[in-house]
């Protein structure tokens, strides 16, 4: 199981993302502990994600992506290790597939971050879309990585099961034709 970030982590998490405005020059503190509060920041090994799961279908650019599926907001390797990132995200996958048997795993990122895009398609995640921010001046590219996986015998056992899903398999994810909408957050 992955280390959930304790109250005391946020410091140091709070430090590592200021370390790293060119990336997320939008994460602010109060948004890391209300990720914290949430249960929705891992600080693991060194590697701090920020992840949430969707209720309802959430519109990323010019992709949609189907309710109770999980967007990956941000991904931090604190420290200079080599593979450390590789195991932590490996490890918030299989906790992606823990939530149910429907939910799969979505995320943007610039288009210009060669080092992250290497490093999410190396993990088996694949370019579904397109996005922008500042206007459209900043391209990005929207990921997904779709588990293949065996209905569980107890459904949707998973962090929002209370909020009873479609029991049909989520829809593959749908493509807009639309332009882009620019959201901040995401790097
Ligand atoms: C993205 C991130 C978590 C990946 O972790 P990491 O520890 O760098 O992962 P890896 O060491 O496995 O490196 C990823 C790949 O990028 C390659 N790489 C390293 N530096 C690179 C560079 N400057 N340009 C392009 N690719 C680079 C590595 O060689 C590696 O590929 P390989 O295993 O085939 O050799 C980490 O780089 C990070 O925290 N970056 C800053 C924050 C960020 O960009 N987050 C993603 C925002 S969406």
């Amino acid at each position: 199981m992955l280390r959930q970030a304790t109250p005391s982590d946020l410091n140091v998490i709070c430090k590592a993302f200021q370390a790293r405005r060119d990336v997320f020059p939008h994460v602010r503190a109060d948004y890391v502990r209300r990720a914290c509060e949430q249960g929705r920041c891992f600080y693991d090994s060194g590697v701090v994600i920020i992840w949430q799961q969707y209720v309802k279908a959430v519109r990323l650019g010019d992709v949609t992506v189907p309710q109770g599926n999980v967007i990956l907001h941000q991904i931090l390797n604190a420290t200079n290790e080599r593979g450390t990132a590789a195991a932590v995200f490996q490890r918030f996958c299989e906790f992606v597939t823990s939530l149910g048997v429907n939910v799969n795993l979505y995320l943007t990122v610039r288009e210009s971050n060669q080092r992250a895009r290497r490093f999410y398609e190396k993990l088996g995640m694949r370019s579904i879309g397109r996005i922008a921010w500042a206007k459209g001046t900043i391209p990005g590219v929207i990921y997904a990585k779709f588990f293949a996986r065996r209905p569980p015998s107890s459904q949707f056992k998973g962090f929002l099961s209370v909020f009873a899903f479609s029991s049909r398999p989520a829809p593959d994810v749908i493509v807009n034709g639309d332009r882009p909408r620019l959201r901040r957050r995401d790097a």
